[in-house]
């Protein structure tokens, strides 16, 4: 790979590269305009439609776990972090006290701006509320995917350190690391690697044949990044990352599901079915006074020819839609079942286990219980007693038993100068390292969404929804005073607000944000000085292109 020394052109580049990546599925377009619903970790990050995540990624609604998090973050309550994946275990946990982890990453490709300052609240925010916090340094992705040299990945990742610090990031309770040494850390993406393989890299990232090997490589390290604060035992674990990082965060769900001793599923007879069936058979075991001699034991044959003939209605009532191809297949199932009676359990499926673990599990299943070659069949087990059963198990016997990792997803903000705020174009971010009067010129020369004259804005108000100003005082200005925001908002749709004494405003906090927060960074200079986090790579001067 090149390695020039302009950060700006490599990253170009470098978004150049991701983009061609990104062959099929016209998410070329997409990835350079503004359209761009393709959720891509290594190229454009803009979303123009938050709606389309929802709907088109299964990404869920933010507010729709609000009330069940206790004393919501500021970001939260703004609906900045608009959306979530799994998060009501972690809101849970936080809530009665129990084990919780936040973890995420960042890439040292640059200067630390105000965009990171959200990720670093979100992960305080959770230390706050009691979890276990971890902060790494995505060294070895910065290297392998962006070609950062390791002199410039140690000077960025010093910064990046020294602002989640100046935060009220607590070292003490919590982690920081650097992938690259930390050992463990390889070691599970070493064992995750073999649960994965090019085609899922090809499918999820776009990787071909052009994809170097470490950037694959960083992969796994970023699973197993997601999935370190599990490793001494699993707990509810929340990601919060940008939505481009979606896919890592799906993988990693993917990935901690298949290193799991045992799957749990329900089942019905001594047959495999798929989800589409089960659901099927669920509906004809419920129905089985209709068909049954001894509705007790309904047997599969009667529920075969009962299902084959079942006109819709008598399935719509039960609540189930049937697609031909599956109701084909199901009776098949049943009627090879012959007269083995249906009977609902739950099943134990050997995928990863041990023999002992498998034989120590056979044991460990109380009351009523079938073993095959590869599953087990309880009778008197719900399925949540033989989730925790199974992971019970697996822990004992030396397996992760990882729960599926969780994630939060903030807003992009816009660029300053309109457009997407991007670290390769100083005009359009606030570096947290900018000169407070550099800050305070930015923000003065920022687009806004107001109105071409005064009259007009007094008219008609200012458009806040789209204005970059705005933003500022919503991610940033207006901290935790939800009541100050409004104002600005209100004051700025009702035309009572115009932009020059806005801008003025903003840029006056923005000013003294900096000049706060570079004060903080000095004095945590020394704090980081003895955290056991190396400053210095052993790799300066050994890889090409480093001085
Ligand atoms: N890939 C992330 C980025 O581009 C950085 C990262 C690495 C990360 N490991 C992570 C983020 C784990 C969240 C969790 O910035
Ligand atoms: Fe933006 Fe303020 Fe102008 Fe409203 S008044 S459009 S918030 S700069």
């Amino acid at each position: 790979m090149t390695r020039d020394h302009d950060a700006p052109e490599r990253e170009a580049q470098n978004d150049e590269q991701a983009r061609r990546a990104l062959a099929d599925g016209g998410t070329d377009d997409a990835a350079a305009g503004a359209d761009d619903v393709a959720l891509d970790p290594w190229g454009s990050s803009t979303v123009s439609d938050y709606r389309k995540l929802f709907e088109e990624f299964g990404i869920g609604e933010f507010d729709d776990v609000l009330s069940q998090t206790p004393n919501p973050h500021h970001l939260m309550r703004r609906g900045v972090i608009f959306g979530h994946r799994d998060y009501e275990p972690v809101a849970d946990a936080l809530r009665a006290g129990e084990d919780a982890a936040v973890l995420s990453g960042f890439m040292p490709t640059g200067d630390p701006h105000i965009g990171h300052k959200l990720v670093f609240d979100e992960i305080i925010w959770h230390q706050e509320q009691g979890a276990d916090a971890y902060a790494l340094i995505a060294d070895l992705e910065a290297h392998s995917a962006r070609g950062m040299s390791w002199v410039e990945i140690d000077e960025h990742a010093r910064d990046y350190l020294l602002s989640l610090l100046a935060l009220g990031f607590d070292p003490e309770e919590g982690e920081l690391y650097r992938q690259s040494d930390n050992r463990e850390l390889q070691d599970l993406a070493f064992e995750l690697g073999s649960k994965a393989n090019f085609s899922e890299f090809q499918g999820i990232y776009g990787f071909d044949g052009e994809t170097n090997v470490s950037h694959m490589q960083s992969v796994v390290t970023q699973m197993a990044d997601i999935l370190y604060p599990q490793l001494e035992e699993p707990k509810p674990t929340v990601i919060p990352v940008g939505p481009d990082q979606d896919p890592h965060v799906r993988f990693a769900r993917d990935l901690a599901a298949r290193m799991r001793f045992f799957g749990v599923t329900e089942a019905y007879a001594s047959f495999e079915l798929t989800d589409a069936e089960r659901a099927l058979v669920g509906a004809v075991y419920d129905a089985r006074d209709e068909y049954a001699d001894e509705p007790d034991r309904p047997r599969c044959e009667e529920a075969g020819a009962w299902l084959a003939e079942a006109d819709q209605t008598a399935l719509d009532e039960r609540g189930v839609v049937v697609d031909d191809a599956v109701r084909d297949s199901a009776v098949e199932k049943l009627e090879n079942g012959g007269m083995e009676p249906l009977r609902p359990r739950v099943r134990f499926l050997d995928l990863n286990a041990t023999e002992e673990a498998f034989e120590a599990l056979i044991e460990a299943v109380p009351g009523e219980k079938r073993r095959y070659d590869e599953h087990v069949d309880a009778f008197d087990l719900d399925a949540a007693e033989a989730e925790e059963l199974a992971q019970e198990i697996e822990l004992d016997n030396g397996g992760y038993g990882f729960v599926p990792p969780s994630s939060v997803y903030h807003r992009f903000m816009t660029g300053l100068t309109g457009g997407k705020m991007s670290s390769s174009i100083p005009a359009s971010h606030i570096s947290l390292l900018d000169d407070p009067e550099e800050g305070y010129e930015k923000v003065k020369a920022a687009t806004t969404g107001g109105r071409e004259t005064a009259e007009k804005q007094r008219e008609l108000g200012g458009k806040a929804d789209e204005c970059p100003v705005y933003e500022l005082y919503a991610y940033l200005l207006a901290g935790d005073d939800d009541e100050f925001a409004k104002e600005v908002y209100d004051e700025c749709v009702n035309g009572e607000r115009l932009c020059g004494g806005c801008k003025e405003q903003a840029a006056e906090l923005m000013q003294a944000f900096l000049e706060d927060h570079q004060e903080k960074r000095a004095e945590v200079e020394e704090l980081l000085e003895d955290l056991d986090i190396s400053l210095e790579s052993p790799r300066r001067g050994v890889a090409p292109g480093d001085d």
